[in-house]
C-alpha cells in the first residue's frame, strides 16, 4: 500500500511521534510512506509528497514541530481546493493520514463521505476536541504553564506584585484551567466560566484581606473581552484559518491594565505564546502520540477509513470521524470548580 501521512492546522509538540510511529510501522510491514508536505497544501496544486524511508525516522521521537511541515491552508478559499485534494489523494495514495484538530477533521470526515481512504489522528494543544481525553501536544503545553508559573511564583512573591498570566486556547479553557492547576493559580479565567473585572478584583482584594501579599492570575486567550467590560472587533471566532488571531487581542493585558487601574496592586503580564507549542514534547505527549500514530495506521491497513483512533477512559478506541467533526469539548464545571478550590 502507498500510505500519505499529512500534519494540518497549528504544530504541537508530539507531532513527530505520531509520523514516526506510522511511518515505520508501514515501512516495517514492507509498505510505502509518503510524506505530504504542509498539510494540505500538499494535497492542493502543486502536489508535495515525497517517499521517506527509515532514514526521515530517526532521532524525531522527541523532536518538537513536524518535520512535514504544516499550514493554516484553507481548501475553500478560492473554492474546489476539496476537490483538488480528493483528486490527488486517488492518484497517489493508497491511505491516507490526516494528524490536525477539529478544521483538519472536518475536511477528513468530507473526503471520506466522498470515498476517500482517510483516517484522522487527533492534535490540538488547546484539547478541546470532542470525543477524545487526548489531544497531542497538550500534555507539552500545560508542563511549560505549570513551569512557567513556578518562575513567576518566586518573582510574584518577591515583589508583592500580581502577575497575570495569558495562556493559548482559543475556543475552550484547558491549557489554563489544567496548566493553572499544576502550577498553584490563585485565579484562572477560561472562556466556559465568564468572569467580570469586578469579580476578578473582588477577589485578589479578598486574597490581600486575607494576607496573601501576591497572586498569580491566568487568562485564557480566548475569554470574551465584552464579558471584562471590554469591546471585540467582531464576533470571535473557532475558525483556524481565518479566525481572529486571538493573541492580538491582548487579553492578558486588557486584564492586568484593568487590575492596575482599580489601584492598589503593583501588575505585571506574561504572554506564553507559541513557547506552548515550541520544543520537546514530554513522555506522556511522546507515549500517546505514538499510540494514536500506531492505531491510525492499524485502521488504514484494515481498510477502516472514515475512522479516528480516540483516548477514552486510558484506552483507545476507533470512532467515526463525525465525532470529532464539529463543536469543541468544554473544560467541565466539576474539573473548574476543583481548581477554584485552591483559589
Ligand atoms: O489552535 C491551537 C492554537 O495554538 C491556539 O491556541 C492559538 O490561538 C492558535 O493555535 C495560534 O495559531 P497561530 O500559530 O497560527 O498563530
Amino acid at each position: 500500500m502507498r500510505i500519505g501521512v499529512l500534519t494540518a492546522g497549528g504544530d504541537a509538540p508530539g507531532l513527530n511521534a505520531a509520523i514516526r510511529a506510522v511511518g515505520l510501522m508501514a515501512l516495517r510491514d514492507g509498505h510505502e510512506v509518503i510524506g505530504i508536505a504542509n498539510g494540505w497544501s500538499g494535497l492542493a496544486t502543486p502536489y508535495a509528497g515525497r517517499r521517506l524511508t527509515t532514514d526521515d525516522f530517526r532521532g524525531i521521537v522527541g523532536l518538537g514541530g513536524t518535520i512535514l511541515g504544516t499550514a493554516r491552508y484553507d481548501l475553500d478559499n478560492p473554492a474546489g481546493g476539496r476537490d483538488t485534494v480528493l483528486e490527488a489523494i486517488g492518484e497517489h495514495l493508497d491511505a491516507l493520514v490526516a494528524i490536525g484538530g477539529d478544521g483538519t477533521q472536518r475536511i477528513s470526515n468530507w473526503l471520506a463521505e466522498r470515498g476517500a481512504p482517510v483516517v484522522g489522528v487527533p492534535k490540538t494543544l488547546d484539547n478541546d476536541l470532542l470525543g477524545t481525553d487526548y489531544c497531542i501536544g497538550f500534555d507539552t503545553a500545560i508542563s511549560l504553564v505549570a513551569e512557567s508559573l513556578d518562575r513567576l511564583y518566586t518573582t510574584a512573591a518577591s515583589h508583592h506584585r500580581v502577575m497575570v498570566v495569558e495562556t493559548m486556547g482559543r475556543a475552550t479553557g484547558w491549557v489554563a484551567a489544567l496548566g493553572g492547576l499544576a502550577g498553584g493559580a490563585d485565579l484562572i479565567v477560561i472562556p466556559e466560566f465568564p468572569m467580570t473585572m469586578d469579580d476578578i478584583v473582588a477577589h485578589l482584594v479578598k486574597r490581600r484581606s486575607a494576607g496573601n501579599a501576591f497572586s498569580i492570575v491566568v487568562v485564557a486567550e480566548g475569554v470574551n473581552l465584552r464579558t471584562l467590560g471590554g469591546t471585540e472587533l467582531g464576533e470571535l471566532s473557532t475558525e483556524g484559518v481565518r479566525g481572529v488571531r486571538l493573541a492580538t487581542r491582548g487579553v492578558g493585558q486588557f486584564v492586568a491594565t484593568r487590575i492596575d487601574e482599580h489601584g492598589g496592586f503593583e501588575v505585571r503580564t506574561t504572554v506564553l505564546g507559541h513557547l506552548q507549542r515550541g520544543g520537546s514534547p514530554t513522555a506522556y505527549d511522546r507515549i500517546w502520540a505514538t499510540r494514536v500514530g500506531a492505531a491510525a495506521y492499524e485502521a488504514a491497513i484494515a481498510g477502516q477509513f472514515g475512522t479516528i483512533p480516540l483516548v477514552r477512559g486510558g484506552r483507545i478506541e476507533l470512532q467515526p470521524l463525525s465525532v470529532v467533526a464539529e463543536g469543541q469539548r468544554r473544560v467541565p464545571r466539576e474539573l473548574y470548580d476543583l481548581c477554584a478550590a485552591f483559589f
